[in-house]
């Protein structure tokens, strides 16, 4: 098996196109730098991935409730939040051949510095300057009376505008939390490492308004910081490949009074970011407050207290953690390279195959096996080439299943159902079938429903 320390990353991003992952963005006509497009498999690896974030922060609980807030909102919005006056990144240009960089981003940096070196010429860089993330857009049928928007740089904004809204259309009472899941838009200035920093990327976010109380809020943060850590790692991540980092007062966002990154141990450069918890105080609803004229204050009916609530904030990428979980799951063996997903979020749970292609009684009595499972469970079929191709195809994208209608089967109704991860087959009556699937899917063992033939 290879670590993540020798996962290759141009292995990842080929496997990522050959099976339908992740390809880059208007691929046919040259692209466009920082947008990536998600294959059929993406697609569901992406779709399990905020399933799962809902089912843990909307369906199982009493105290967080949903939201989806428009892209695109009112330009005052942003005044507001401080982003169109802070949400920068420092840029420098090279002054001899123009490239743009961040200036805290040290090894492209020295990078760039060595490629003129190697060449013998003069380098010299600007000054560093505020460079604004925030992607402009113009509305309107009239070109010259266009209202220049932005896309959404953050999801928060949605939330915490609709923050009445939701108190007068709902029971929450302090605390509770708000979830959203979708589109962010940055204007980074330098989009790199495959998905990990693009240009149009999507965020899974809770908003959790608390009493403004430094030892309730430190509590709160924990809690969250916490839960989060266990969400990734219920869903198969590894945990000596996740840790957090606390950002220095100079590091944090112009909202957050603490900020804690959960990292990834990455094939490129090590630790990576991709989720934030951030203490938001009441940064948020003090200044759409001020900018609005509204009142945003909360009623405490037990304390009869009125007062601004603070924000505790959970923020993932939805991109980087798909990224993450499919470089976690990457395992090179002996004669196979497999994508050991949590089977909760493997883009296609079950594959089912005639032995034979040609044998039309085999090939009915898969079909059959087929057509029951596919309405209840994401099922894919194929009889193309051999066996072990068909095996050798569902471990590049990781399903956890595969059932193998063969001679025996006509005889007494029972079919093999190989694990992905060791590759061993049981055989499994057919009328058991969806109760062992269901039992796998959610995390138990195949191979302890019977005993191994192969
Ligand atoms: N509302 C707080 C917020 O947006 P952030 O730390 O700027 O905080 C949160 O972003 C998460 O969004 C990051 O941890 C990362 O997973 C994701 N993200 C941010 N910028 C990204 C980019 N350029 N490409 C992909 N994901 C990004």
């Amino acid at each position: 098996m290879k670590d993540k320390a020798t996962v290759d990353m141009e292995k990842i991003v080929s496997l990522a196109k050959r099976r339908g992952f992740i390809f880059p963005g208007s691929e046919m006509y040259g692209g466009l730098s920082g947008t990536w497009d998600y294959g059929p498999m993406g697609v569901e690896l992406k779709n399990n991935i905020k399933q799962e974030f809902w089912r843990a922060m909307v369906y199982s609980r009493d105290d967080i409730v949903g939201l989806d807030a428009s892209i695109l909102m009112n330009p005052k919005v942003w005044e507001a939040s401080g982003h169109t006056e802070a949400f920068t990144d420092p840029l420098v240009e090279c002054k001899q051949c123009h490239e743009r960089f961040r200036a805290d981003h040290e090894e492209d940096i020295q990078a760039h510095e060595s490629e003129h070196k190697k060449k013998k010429e003069k380098m010299e860089w600007t000054e560093p300057r505020k460079f604004n993330l925030l992607v402009e857009a113009f509305l309107g049928s009239v070109e010259d009376e266009k209202t220049k928007v932005y896309l959404r740089g953050e999801i928060t904004q949605g939330v915490h505008v609709n923050f009445k809204n939701v108190l007068n259309s709902t029971r929450v009472k302090i605390p509770f939390g708000i979830a959203q899941i979708g589109k962010a838009f940055r204007n980074e200035i330098t989009p790199g490492n495959f998905t990990f920093r693009s240009r149009e990327f999507e965020q899974m976010e809770l908003q959790w308004y608390v009493k403004p109380d430094e030892s309730e809020a430190a509590q709160w943060f924990e809690y969250w910081k916490e839960e989060r850590r266990r969400w990734y790692e219920s869903l198969g991540m590894r945990k000596e490949n996740l840790r957090f980092r606390e950002h220095a007062p100079d590091e944090r966002a112009h909202y957050a009074r603490a900020a804690w990154d959960i990292e990834y141990d990455s094939p490129f450069g090590g630790w990576k970011e991709f989720e934030g918890v951030h203490h938001r105080g009441d940064w948020d609803l003090s200044q759409h407050a001020k900018f609005s004229g509204m009142d945003l204050t909360y009623f405490d009916e037990e304390t009869k207290t009125r007062f601004l609530p603070w924000v505790i904030e959970t923020s993932g990428g939805v991109d980087r953690a798909a990224l993450f979980f499919l470089i976690d799951a990457y395992h090179e063996e002996e004669d196979r390279t497999v994508l050991k997903f949590h089977p909760k979020i493997a883009p296609i749970k079950v594959a089912v195959f005639p032995l034979l292609a040609n044998k039309e009684a085999l090939v009915s009595k898969a079909r059959e096996i087929y057509k029951e499972l596919k309405p209840r469970v994401v099922t894919s079929w194929d009889d193309r080439g051999n066996i072990g191709k068909r095996y050798y195809a569902q471990d590049e994208i990781g399903t956890p299943i595969s059932i193998t209608a063969d001679f025996q089967t006509l005889e007494d109704q029972t079919v093999t159902m190989r694990d992905r991860d060791t590759a061993r087959q049981i055989r499994m009556p057919i009328i058991n079938l969806q109760e062992v699937i269901e039992l796998v899917l959610g995390g138990e063992k195949l191979l302890d429903f019977g005993k191994p033939v192969r």
